[in-house]
């Protein structure tokens, strides 16, 4: 009877061992807090760029102070998109994006962060969450997060963690050396969100290139070739991601450049012509002037050339002077005067 009794014991218990070892070895999910021991300054970079706070529980968004769209107070609010560049948007407890006041009566409900006002998004609609995709850490388009009925889809973590670029790392943390998480340093990988649409054109609108396509951008100029990597430091905000000098690579116009009289001299970044603010995100400063530096690096010098068309639609994936010399410097001044300075500038 007792043999029975441990046989029996021993049948029950050597497949849930079996099973709990299982378990262990399959790699998951684990967070980027369980990096941060080992890989600290990676670690440092990354939570201060706007990568882990893509979307932010109402808790935490109202212990960083974030302003709230007139009527609303935070017990109305389930999460905030963005809030660390450009602008940000109030996610209602019901999961839908909020896009008017909460009596049905028209409200501005996106916050501008860099000028501090307010703007419409897309005012009235019923915007439901779809944004996952491009916001979140392992994104399954089934079912509802939080079973909220306005979000769209499921995901492990808000925001994008290390593991969405790195892939599951349970393993890899529990032994380093035993699993490597993933690298991949080509443009497509960052270009899987930011990029708009068809990687093959530009979308822009209302005479600015509209904001999320760096990948179209890069992909349609004389950089086509580099990976985002090349110039960026993946884990950091942009002003302190940039890893190299456009002279770098460009030595022989950055040498003659330094010997300019005027720009060079008085040393104005190559990104001011170059990259100039030609797409938007929130608010544009001026009629040339964006919010977003442009990734189309190639200047169009003609004086009759204009980057946008009547309709404000892009018109080549060339940089126009109305942008690289008059929006943000020249202020006054037209193509035709600029034309004149900028034909074969390096010479
Ligand atoms: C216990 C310490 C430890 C923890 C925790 C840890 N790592 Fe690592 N990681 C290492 C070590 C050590 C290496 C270098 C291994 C080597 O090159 O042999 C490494 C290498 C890497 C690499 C480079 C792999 C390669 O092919 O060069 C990546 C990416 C990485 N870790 C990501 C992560 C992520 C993401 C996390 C959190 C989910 C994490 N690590 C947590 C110790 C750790
Ligand atoms: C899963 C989608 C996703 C991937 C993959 C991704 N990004 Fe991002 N990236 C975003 C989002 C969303 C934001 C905006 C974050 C916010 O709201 O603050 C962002 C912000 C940034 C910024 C900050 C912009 C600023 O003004 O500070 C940089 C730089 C950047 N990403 C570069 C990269 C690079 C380089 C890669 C590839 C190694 C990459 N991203 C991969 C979605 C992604
Ligand atoms: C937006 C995508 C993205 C995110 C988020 C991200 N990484 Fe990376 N990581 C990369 C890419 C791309 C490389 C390769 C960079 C290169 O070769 O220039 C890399 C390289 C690494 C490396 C090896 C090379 C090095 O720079 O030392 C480690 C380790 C690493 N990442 C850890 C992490 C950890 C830990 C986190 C979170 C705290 C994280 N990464 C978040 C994209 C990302
Ligand atoms: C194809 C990928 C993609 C999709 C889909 C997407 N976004 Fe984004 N979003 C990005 C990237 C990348 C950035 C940052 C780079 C940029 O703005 O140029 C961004 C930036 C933002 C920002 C500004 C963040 C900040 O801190 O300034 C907000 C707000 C935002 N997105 C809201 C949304 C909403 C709401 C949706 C869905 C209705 C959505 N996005 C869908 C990729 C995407
Ligand atoms: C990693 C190397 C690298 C870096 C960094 C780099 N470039 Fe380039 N650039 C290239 C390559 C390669 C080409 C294409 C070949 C060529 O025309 O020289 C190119 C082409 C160009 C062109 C077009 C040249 C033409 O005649 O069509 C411009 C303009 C340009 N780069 C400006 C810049 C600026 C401004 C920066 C800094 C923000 C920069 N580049 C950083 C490698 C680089
Ligand atoms: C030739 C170098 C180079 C390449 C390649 C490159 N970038 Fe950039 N990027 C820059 C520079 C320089 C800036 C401006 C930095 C600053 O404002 O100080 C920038 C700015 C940005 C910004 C912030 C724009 C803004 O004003 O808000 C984002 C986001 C970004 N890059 C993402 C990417 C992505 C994604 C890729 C690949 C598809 C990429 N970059 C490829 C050099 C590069
Ligand atoms: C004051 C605006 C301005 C600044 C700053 C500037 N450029 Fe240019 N750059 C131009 C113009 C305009 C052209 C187009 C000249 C032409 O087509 O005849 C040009 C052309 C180029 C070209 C194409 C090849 C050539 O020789 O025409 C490259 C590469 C380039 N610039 C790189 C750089 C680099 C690198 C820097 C910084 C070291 C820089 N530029 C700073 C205005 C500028």
């Amino acid at each position: 009877m007792k043999k029975l009794f441990y046989l029996l014991l021993i049948c029950l218990i050597l497949p849930a061992a079996a099973f709990a070892a299982d378990k262990e070895k399959k790699n998951g999910y684990i967070g980027s807090e369980s990096c941060k021991s080992c890989h600290e300054e990676i670690y440092n970079y990354f939570i201060d760029s706007g990568h882990p706070f893509k979307l932010r529980k109402a808790e935490l968004a109202e212990a960083s102070g974030f302003p709230l769209p007139t009527g609303y107070t935070w017990d109305d609010i389930s999460y905030t998109i963005g809030g660390e560049i450009k602008k940000m948007r109030y996610i209602g407890n019901d999961g839908y994006v909020i896009t008017a006041a909460k009596d049905g009566s028209p409200l501005k409900t996106q916050y501008n962060i860099l000028t501090g006002t307010w703007s419409n998004y897309h005012p009235g609609e019923v915007k439901p969450y779809k944004c996952g995709p491009c916001h979140m850490t392992n994104y399954k388009p089934e079912g509802n997060q939080d079973g909220k009925p306005g979000m769209i889809g499921t995901w492990t973590f808000d925001g994008i963690e290390c593991e969405e670029c790195h892939g599951p790392s349970s393993l890899h943390v529990a032994n380093p050396e035993a699993m490597k998480p993933k690298i991949d340093t080509s443009s497509a990988a960052c270009g899987k969100c930011h990029i708009r649409s068809d990687k093959n054109t530009i979308p822009s609108k209302g005479g600015f290139i509209r904001h999320h396509e760096q990948y179209n951008e890069l992909l349609g100029g004389s950089h086509k070739d580099l990976g985002c990597v090349d110039c960026h430091n993946p884990h950091a905000k942009v002003v302190k991601s940039i890893k190299v000098d456009c002279a770098s690579c460009h030595e022989d116009v950055a040498a003659k450049y330094a010997k300019e009289e005027f720009h060079g001299a008085n040393k104005i970044d190559c990104i001011e012509c170059h990259m100039p603010k030609a797409s938007k995100s929130a608010v544009a400063e001026d009629t040339y002037v964006g919010d977003t530096r442009t990734h189309i690096f190639v200047i169009n010098t003609s004086a009759d050339y204009s980057m946008f068309d009547d309709k404000g639609k892009l018109t080549d994936a060339k940089l126009g002077l109305e942008f690289s010399c008059v929006g943000a410097c020249h202020k006054g001044r037209d193509s035709k005067w600029a034309s004149k300075k900028a034909k074969g500038f390096h010479k």
